[in-house]
């Protein structure tokens, strides 16, 4: 039997190509930008699998243009650029990596609030312009971030771990969630529920962590910032959509909140004018997940995915839409 053939995307550790290697005929893309949508649609014809990252939309047309496709791994937790309906529709296993990049995640979140609150990133382009003179009490003043109230929004396993951290801070956290959940959970956690409008009204930091989807698209628009506390400050580690990143460039420019800490944008990778001449932002590279340990365990689980689906040809362990197996077997 010759082996299966896939597509892989994008550069990944080579760790997970070599877990890859004896199983499959590999095409690799193996690049630091994203593959041009042509050449993907042109190389998807004929294989069986494709391990892409989140630049790559997989949807109708990638579909239509790749008859034998039968898995595709993602290597992100957020599956927002996958058509899953359409998938489903064709018979197409989709998996992510949750779980492995929780942490990593939450971590970098409170990266950016840390550093939007105490204006590191500012203070590190002062210093390298040479312009420190001297300690001054009324240098750079930023805003404390122990004792005050968290927002989050979105509680699921990130949001959760962020709530977290949140008790080393000595700080009072809210969540909302379309879904409450129990009360021995948010005593566990400390937070208390709140819907949106109340959350947005009672934070000092509103941090964003819910998936992207028809609800969530401009969930923070002009009337939410107007809810927002004029000393409040927004993170968003989450997906750019969800923010209406103009309607952030106003509110940044005209004081409506004080600060943000952003790693995702609307459009990826541009961003929206104006934001990135904002002194009160602090601006990261989608870097939420990057780290060399977690990044490692996100390819060895996508691979997995493949392995599972196309190889052992059973349910990967995290498949968004295992559906398409128990249809194919009836
Ligand atoms: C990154 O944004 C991911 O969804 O894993």
């Amino acid at each position: 039997m010759p082996k299966p053939k896939i597509l892989i995307s994008r550069r990944i550790p080579e760790e997970a190509l070599a877990r890859l290697k004896p199983h499959f005929q590999i095409e690799h893309y193996n690049k630091p930008t994203a593959i041009p949508r042509k050449l993907l649609l042109s190389r998807i014809k004929d294989k069986d699998g494709l391990l892409c990252i989140l630049t790559e939309k997989v949807n109708e047309e990638l579909l239509a243009a790749a008859p034998r496709l039968k898995a595709v791994a993602t290597y992100s937790v957020g599956f927002d650029h996958v058509d899953v309906p359409a998938c489903t529709r064709r018979g197409v296993i989709v998996t992510n990596t949750p779980g492995v990049l929780t942490e990593t995640t939450a971590d970098f979140a409170w990266t950016l609030l840390m550093a939007a609150a105490r204006r590191v990133v500012e203070g590190d382009r002062f210093m390298r312009a040479g312009k420190y003179v001297g300690w001054d009490p009324m240098m750079m003043l930023g805003t404390d971030v122990h004792g005050k109230t968290l927002g989050i929004v979105g509680f699921g396993r990130i949001g959760q771990a962020v709530a977290r951290r949140a008790q080393g801070f000595g700080m009072k956290v809210l969540y909302y969630d379309a879904q409450r959940i129990f009360p021995e959970v948010e005593r566990q956690f400390g937070a208390a529920f709140r819907e949106l409008g109340d959350l947005l009204r009672e934070s000092d930091f509103v941090s964003l962590h819910c998936v992207l989807d028809q609800s969530t698209h401009h969930l923070i628009d002009e009337r939410a910032f107007a809810l927002m506390k004029r000393s409040a400050y927004l993170i968003n580690a989450a997906r750019g959509p969800i923010v209406d990143e103009r309607a952030l460039v106003k509110a940044l420019k005209s004081g409506r909140i004080r600060g943000a800490g952003l790693d995702v944008y609307e459009a990826e990778p541009k961003m929206a004018a104006g934001l990135a001449k904002l002194p009160n932002v602090v601006l990261a590279p989608h870097l939420a997940s990057a780290s060399l340990e977690t990044r490692l365990k996100m390819g060895l689980m996508a691979a997995q995915g493949l392995i599972d689906a196309l190889i052992e040809r059973k349910r990967p362990e995290h498949a968004v839409n295992p559906d398409v197996l128990e249809k194919a077997a009836a």
